[in-house]
């Protein structure tokens, strides 16, 4: 029986997310030269903190950080600090209190260093044997997803495990984007197989305008199975010397049936400065107790600009 005909009761459960955060945040320099970009606030949270929930929204028990140099912020972000919370109790700070401590509970976290920034593919071949035998999340902090009224409150990674468990192939969360902005980003092709889902037929990374074969991008989201790693263990550097994804996710072409499913969720690359901008924006608006104030703010500064 081939796997994606197996009874959706058959297939393992994800269980597993894998979260990279080596990268030296070069765009962000010289702010990312000793704090990690997945550390900064949208608001009040840090990127990695809305990963993690979603992940955890989305049944995920075990987290893996793929971290690297100049990176300690994000364990101590999910460890306890028992100073902090002295402090906070003592001074009737309970909402505070809470959310400090109930960080280092969302899940289970492991970590693994990259030891060399070789790319996106590499960073995650170092969870491989964390991993075993079992489908898994890969999520990038920097791709931040907002609700919509196409989103319906779900998290962005729950459209890839509802997909997964129809058709039990990896799958590869994608958006569309202007055709002037495909050269950013890895861009899918393949046929339409309803329900938002495209049997792919290739990726290719960054490509110029004229050569892409759609405007649909990867967006930092994607659901693998354990042979994956194989493929970026083989996979050839490109010019930059990194190991692409879109390596690894082409091997996996090459030998099985691989689905690209459209994210419904408002998207921001929050790893450009005008993508972590617009998130900011959103989260803020879509706040309680800051979002009408910001608004009025906003449409006043518009009104003088
Ligand atoms: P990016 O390509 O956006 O991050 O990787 P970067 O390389 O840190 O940023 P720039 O391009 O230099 O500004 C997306 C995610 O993958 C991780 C990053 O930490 C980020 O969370 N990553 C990237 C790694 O863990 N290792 C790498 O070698 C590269």
């Amino acid at each position: 029986m081939s796997p994606d005909k197996k009874p959706t009761s058959l297939r393992p459960p994800v269980r597993k997310a894998v979260i990279p955060v080596a990268g030296f945040g070069t765009r962000f320099l010289p702010a990312t030269k000793a704090t990690p970009k997945e550390m900064f606030p949208l608001v009040d949270k840090p990127l990695t903190q809305y990963v993690v929930e979603e992940a955890v929204a989305c049944g995920i028990e075990e987290i893996v950080f793929v971290t690297g140099q100049a990176k300690r912020a994000i364990e101590d972000h999910f460890d306890r600090n028992i100073e902090l919370e002295y402090l906070l109790d003592n001074k009737g700070k309970k909402r505070e209190l809470e959310q400090v401590m109930e960080l280092a509970e969302k899940a289970d976290f492991v970590y693994v260093r990259q030891k060399e920034m070789l790319g996106l593919g590499h960073a995650i071949l170092q969870a491989r044997h964390l991993i075993g035998d079992e489908p898994f999340l890969v999520m990038t902090p920097d791709d931040v997803f907002s609700d919509n009224s196409g989103s319906n409150g779900r998290p962005a990674a729950q459209t890839l495990i509802d997909a997964y468990e129809k058709v039990g192939t990896p799958i590869i969360g994608v958006q569309e984007v202007p055709k002037d902005r495909v050269h950013l980003y890895g861009i899918v092709s393949g046929e339409p197989v309803g329900d938002g889902l495209l049997k792919m037929t290739g990726i290719i990374e960054k490509p110029d305008q004229k050569d892409a074969p759609t405007n649909l991008a990867q967006c930092g989201r994607y659901l693998f199975v354990p042979e994956i790693f194989e493929h970026f263990a083989q996979a050839k550097p490109g010019k930059s010397g990194e190991i692409h994804i879109t390596e690894g996710i082409k091997g996996l072409i090459s030998n099985q049936t691989v689905h690209a499913a459209m994210i419904p969720n408002l998207y921001h690359d929050a790893g450009s400065k005008l993508g972590y901008l617009q998130a900011i924006v959103e989260f803020a608006l879509a706040r309680d107790d800051l979002g009408e104030e910001f608004e009025t703010y906003l449409r006043k500064r518009l009104k003088n600009a």
